[in-house]
């Protein structure tokens, strides 16, 4: 092992070197690497001013600042350099992107040092036996977001969901119905597979987001794909208002490699003069004329406690998330009256700013053991060199991670209710021969995506109804990580949906597919829930290793009346001038699939809504406002 820990310096050894690290060693750093963040200089900190001073303070001044480079920061940011004339600043917290995340059998979302590393507040009815009794929330700090920690699963909800943002008499939401968002999500789209494309209605060519099915399929694929089949689920694709299928996903991968936005839309472009690109820079407030409601521009910080200041001439554009967004718009006044004033920060506006947070979930403890699987490492250091060489392999696949059930639980909305998500595991067999393996055992990944001999079932609740909520820090609001309340499982109708679908899955046991391949429950221990039985113990178990998908949304949801929601249905902060919020943390509900596809669809509209006022309203792009 060690050998190839001290490897030589290409590409395929440092990838290789990186995951053997992270699985063997085990070696998780909670810190950042702040090295390639120190190159983007320091503004203003001189106390005397020169020359060069004056020119720094020329070049902070932007026609637009985005403040966060993640899903849909990268996209605002190729679309509105795309006027000349408009000066662009892109500014995210972490640091560039690296091949190493671009394998697609390598599941990102456990490095570390590109997450924010958050966890949700400890409750009596959720998390019990996670570690301190709280769920992590894994999203992308890195140049590109949770685009570059995702699953890169291509789901974009059901039409009724966006139709169910429409509000009575709010006729602003009109413009964010299914058959109006619809082209949004064209206009992005480079969809690979034929069979897909053939739908004209719902999919498209030429967009810098390239979508396809990994052609990599191995024997358990098709096995649970015809398992389901056998339950009554279609082969279809479920980006086309279907309420059940089996599906073979679609993944962001472009030649058998991850496609995040970064490499999407912010790469091609990030020779253009008119865009400044900082990375490894914290966005520490907004500053606001309070006067005259209106944003004149930012601080950020690249050192802990060393301001720069940044001036937007025409708009600030928050891209940070559902959980940053809440922190940097209550440290700068804007947010629950009583909750600032608790921090004692000035009010500038009293908005419901982290109320309304909202997360996917599902619970582990539903393993399937596939019996003997035999893989050795020196295959998987040949698969590395491979993938590196041609793209091909079994790196280039997510394993079993690329079939899903969706599945209609109840009448109503012609819709699914869950996804039945899979996720492949490798576990030494002498663990399992020994002893019940842990939830924790059976869900730590010992190996790439591709090699397993063990299947995870997530039941995913694509609705759910609890909501939480974002607060900031108690101690220490400026550095500390926001408290996040996500209140997971509270409404009993929540964990009633969860252990229905558990019903459903349980089903595949019984398929003629399944008994012939003796797939059968994997021995874990489910602890404290091991004396229950049937549904008691799903309760039991859902309660206790629930999982949050870290698919957060709703802080700043959109809507009219300012009691509840933060912005309009152009995205507009509700009684401020030049400050607009253009991500997940506007969904007012999850829509029936990942969050992925739909930011990609908010971060387009934004975009376009954008250039369409300072277009149609002034009558030139340069005018300031
Ligand atoms: C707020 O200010 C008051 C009075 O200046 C002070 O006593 C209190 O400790 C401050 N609270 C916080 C959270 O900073
Ligand atoms: C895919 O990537 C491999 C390895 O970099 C390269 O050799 C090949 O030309 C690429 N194929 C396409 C179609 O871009
Ligand atoms: C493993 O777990 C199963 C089901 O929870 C239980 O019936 C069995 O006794 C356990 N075996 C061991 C060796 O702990
Ligand atoms: C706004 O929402 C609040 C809370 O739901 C409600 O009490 C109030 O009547 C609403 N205001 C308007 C103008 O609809």
């Amino acid at each position: 092992m060690i050998s190839f820990l001290s490897g030589k310096n290409d590409y395929s050894s440092r990838a290789v070197n990186l995951y053997l690290l992270s699985i063997f060693l085990q070696v998780y750093t909670w810190t950042v690497l702040l090295v390639a963040t120190l190159v983007s200089g320091d503004l203003f900190s001189k106390a005397t001013r020169t020359k060069a001073d004056d020119r720094d303070l020329r070049n902070s001044v932007f026609d637009f600042i985005i403040v966060g480079g993640g899903t849909a920061g990268c996209i605002l940011a190729n679309r509105l350099s795309a006027v000349p004339s408009w000066k662009i600043l892109l500014i995210e917290a972490g640091d560039d992107e690296n091949i190493d995340y671009d394998i697609p059998g390598v599941p990102t979302k456990d490095y570390r040092p590109i997450l924010w590393n958050y966890r949700t507040e400890r409750t009596g009815f959720s998390c019990l036996s996670r570690p301190g009794g709280s769920c992590e929330v894994r999203t992308g700090k890195v140049l590109g977001g949770s685009s570059v920690t995702n699953d890169m699963k291509y789901t974009r909800g059901s039409k009724v969901d966006y139709d169910g943002w429409h509000s009575a008499g709010a006729l602003g939401s009109l413009d964010w119905k299914f058959a109006n968002v619809i082209d949004f999500f064209k206009a992005s789209e480079d969809n690979g597979d034929y069979d897909i494309l053939l739908n004209s209605m719902y999919h498209s060519r030429g967009g810098e987001m390239h979508v396809q099915k990994f052609k990599y399929a191995d024997k358990f694929i098709e096995m649970f794909t015809s398992a389901f089949t056998e339950m009554g689920l279609r082969s279809l694709d479920i980006n086309t208002n279907v309420a059940e299928a089996v599906v073979n996903h679609q993944f962001a991968i472009s030649n058998n490699t991850r496609l995040s936005t970064n490499s999407a839309f912010l790469k091609p472009v990030r020779h253009r003069k008119n865009l400044v690109v900082i990375t490894g820079a914290t966005v520490t407030k907004i500053v606001t004329d309070k006067q005259e409601k209106t944003v004149e521009g930012i601080l950020y910080e690249i050192e802990k406690g060393k301001e720069h200041p940044a001036y937007a001439k025409r708009e600030v554009i928050l891209t940070g998330g559902a959980i940053n967004n809440v922190k940097l718009l209550h440290m700068s006044g804007i947010g629950p009256k009583a909750d600032l004033i608790k921090h004692n920060i000035s009010v500038i506006l009293d908005l419901p700013v982290g109320l309304n947070y909202q997360d996917q979930v599902t619970t582990g403890g539903l393993s399937f053991s596939l019996g003997e699987v035999i893989v050795s490492e020196s295959t998987i250091i040949n698969d590395f060199k491979n993938w590196f060489q041609s793209r091909n392999g079994p790196l280039a696949s997510r394993g079993i991670n690329q079939v899903s059930a969706f599945i209609q639980l109840y009448e109503g909305v012609n819709a699914p209710d869950v996804e039945l998500a899979l996720e492949g595991n490798f576990v030494r067999t002498d663990k399992f021969m020994l002893n019940n393996i842990s939830v924790h055992i059976s869900e730590e990944i010992n190996f790439p995506l591709p090699y397993y001999n063990l299947v995870n079932i997530y039941p995913i609740l694509l609705r759910p109804k609890s909501k939480g909520k974002v607060m900031l820090h108690k101690k220490n609001p400026k550095y500390g990580r926001p408290v996040i309340q996500a209140n997971l499982l509270k409404e009993t109708e929540d964990l009633v949906t969860l252990v229905d679908s558990i019903d459903i899955a349980l089903q595949l046991l019984v398929t003629k597919e399944m008994k012939k391949a003796e797939i059968k429950l994997a021995p874990i221990d489910l602890f404290p829930c091991d004396r229950l039985r049937n549904r008691e113990q799903w309760n039991c178990i859902s309660r206790h290793y629930t999982k949050a998908m870290s698919n957060p949304i709703g802080t700043c949801q959109m809507g009219e009346n300012k009691t509840i929601s933060v912005v309009d249905y152009e995205l507009k902060v509700h009684g401020l001038e030049g400050l607009r919020i253009a991500d997940a943390s506007v969904m007012p509900t999850h829509v029936r699939g990942g969050i992925f596809a739909p930011t990609m669809m908010i971060a387009e509209k934004a975009s376009n809504i954008i250039l369409k006022d300072w277009k149609e309203n002034k009558g030139y792009y340069y005018n300031t406002r």
